[in-house]
């Protein structure tokens, strides 16, 4: 018996929202193949994909921690054996671990008795993707499970927010060939941050959330600007500042590092604008030495 699940890379923070806000993106994802063994314990298999260098040891791999912690929740009598296919690149920025997480426990959900319903879901995948970051926080895993635009505003107790996102939103998303670990990525953000920095940070993010409701795009122009943890990352993403600049001169809402980067997202609103944001953004990189791969998505 198995079962195999797909789940989408993410784009966390969306500049405003540090730890707590996230969308799902329609690029690239991982697929995670889960088979029933009748030993209680859960083996890595086969690993492919763009990643093929991943942890084998079911306690460090982002994808099966979830699943040690299920067989003994639910006092299961069988264990697992799991298959990753790797679409999302490792230290990427675009929610790998996360996606590696809920792909594997969405699969597993399928065989066991026990009903399992999202939010107990949410936690075992939080448990892999705390593996990789050091941290728990759940920008990625709830987008990821859920789909579309979430704030994360509490995971003790889970408490989740679907945040509407306005007709014809569109992301694009620029990997370039660079590697951040997401542990080194919060080692450069100051412990203390200026009071007034955190009050324009908190008026963005108000800014951002009210104008996906009220579809304001002019709102949401003013508002995605990250003011609190891009200035400290940006200098770990070689040609940063003139990608931004570029998906800006080309009319993007906003511009700035997915996740811990290196990727770079923009919103813009249609898809054809997109296109145009996505080759600026690209010749930007290009022009500072880095390749990178691109895609443009509704949101
Ligand atoms: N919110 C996290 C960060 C996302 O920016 O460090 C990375 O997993």
């Amino acid at each position: 018996k198995k079962a195999t699940a797909f789940a989408p890379a993410t784009v966390g923070n969306v500049a405003v929202g540090f730890d707590i806000l996230g969308f799902a993106t329609d690029s690239v994802g991982d697929k995670v193949t889960v088979e029933r063994i009748d030993e209680q314990t859960v083996e890595i298999g086969e690993i492919s994909g763009v990643v093929t260098d991943l942890p084998r040891k079911a306690d460090e791999n982002t994808a099966t921690v979830g699943l040690v912690q299920l067989i003994g929740d639910c006092g299961l009598d069988f264990g697992f054996r799991v298959h990753i296919d790797k679409g999302i690149p490792l230290g990427s920025g675009m929610g790998g671990s996360a996606a590696s997480a809920v792909a594997a426990i969405v699969a597993a959900s399928e065989l066991v008795p026990q009903d399992l319903p999202p939010e107990a879901i949410l936690s075992y995948a939080l448990l892999g993707e705390s593996v990789a970051s050091g941290d728990v926080h759940g920008d990625n895993v709830t987008p990821c499970l859920y789909g579309g635009l979430t704030l994360t505003r509490s995971l003790e107790p889970i408490d989740v927010v679907e945040i509407p996102v306005p007709d014809d939103i569109c992301c694009v998303l620029v990997n370039p060939k660079l590697r951040i670990d997401t542990f080194r990525a919060r080692q450069v953000i100051p412990k203390e941050l200026p009071l007034e920095t955190f009050v324009h940070q908190s008026a963005n993010l108000a800014g951002f959330i009210s104008g996906c409701y009220r579809e304001d795009l002019e709102l949401i122009r003013r508002s995605l600007r990250d003011m609190l943890i891009e200035p400290h990352r940006a200098p770990l993403i070689h040609g940063f500042g003139k990608v931004r600049q570029a998906a800006l001169d080309h009319g993007a809402l906003g511009c700035s590092i997915s996740g811990s980067g290196p990727s770079v997202f923009a919103w813009v609103e249609h898809c054809e604008t997109g296109e145009e944001v996505r080759d600026a953004m690209v010749s930007a990189f290009s022009d500072a030495g880095v390749e990178a791969n691109a895609w443009v998505s509704p949101v």
